[in-house]
Parts: structure tokens; C-alpha cells; sequence
């Protein structure tokens, strides 16, 4: 496998697997604060991005290269409420989003272009997961602190809607 190529989806490894561990960490502080709609989303979220590194190393494995399982870094504990907490969310998929334009970009370069069909996958997901995060922020701020138990009762709907789509998908 092309070391560039190889070297850019190690880091994306590292990058999934701190996402996760974010949305953990967003998780628990979530249900401690007994937001347990938005604590049940975001577990669900941090599978999700856990799902996102496991496919880094299998591809990568499968290539020829080696995938490298990193060390990761600690999320912040705390978090200033529910709002902040979710503008993070849509800064760091922003963050991921370019990541992973970076990862195209590096295919063109180096003419990799069955990775760059691959990578294909994930220009999709993060634009469906930046969407969606969008619309909980506007939800959020429509609900105000004072509807906050409104919002959360709403996440925990939309989530077990999903989990029996998914069911159902099965
Ligand atoms: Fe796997 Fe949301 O980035």
C-alpha cells in the first residue's frame, strides 16, 4: 500500500477513535446531568464513530498496509451545557469533514483511486452527520433552557425510532 495513503488513514484511526471517545465522554456527562434522551444519543453516536475506525482498519489490513491501533487521547469531563455541548459536536464533525477531504485529496495525488472510491463513503456520512447535527442545534435553540426536558424527551424519541428502523433493516 502507497506509505502516504496508509499514513493519512492510520491518522484518520486516531481521529475516529477520539471521536468516539468524545461522544462518550458528552454521554456520561449527558446522563449524569439526567438528560438521558441526549445521553442515549449520543452512545449511539460514539458506536457509530467506533464503527467509523473499525472500517479504517480493516481497509487498510486489507490493502496490504498496517493499521495501527493508537492511544487516545482523554475528552474534556465537563461540559457548559447542552448547547455549547452540541456546537462542539458540529465543530469537531467540521473538523472530521475536512479530515477526510484531506484523505481525497491525497488519493488524487497520489492516484489511489480505489481508496479515493472507497473514501466515497465517508464525504456521504459526514454530510448526513453535520445535517443532522444542524438540526438538533436548531431544535435546541428553539427550545430554549427553559423546554430543555422537551428536547431531550424528543431526542430519546427520534433515537428509538431509529433503533427499530435499524431492527427492522436487519
Ligand atoms: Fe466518523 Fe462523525 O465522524
Amino acid at each position: 500500500m502507497n506509505k502516504k495513503i496508509e499514513s493519512i488513514l492510520n491518522r484518520q484511526i486516531i481521529r475516529e477513535g477520539y471521536s468516539s471517545h468524545l461522544y462518550l465522554a458528552m454521554a456520561s456527562w449527558a446522563e449524569n446531568e439526567g438528560y438521558k434522551g441526549i445521553a442515549s444519543w449520543l452512545y449511539a453516536q460514539a458506536e457509530e464513530e467506533r464503527l467509523h475506525m473499525l472500517k479504517f482498519i480493516k481497509y487498510i489490513n486489507e490493502r496490504g498496509g498496517k493499521a495501527i491501533i493508537p492511544e487516545i487521547e482523554k475528552p474534556p469531563v465537563r461540559y457548559a451545557g447542552v448547547l455549547k455541548m452540541f456546537e462542539e459536536v458540529l465543530k469537531h464533525e467540521q473538523f472530521i469533514t475536512g479530515s477526510i477531504n484531506e484523505i481525497v485529496q491525497t488519493c488524487m495525488e497520489e492516484k489511489d483511486f480505489n481508496t479515493y472510491q472507497w473514501v466515497q463513503w465517508f464525504v456521504n456520512e459526514q454530510l448526513e452527520e453535520e445535517a443532522s447535527v444542524r438540526t438538533l442545534l436548531d431544535s435546541l435553540r428553539l427550545a430554549g433552557d427553559q423546554h430543555l426536558y422537551l428536547f431531550d424527551r424528543d431526542i430519546m424519541s427520534m433515537r428509538q425510532k431509529e433503533k427499530s428502523a435499524d431492527t427492522a433493516a436487519e
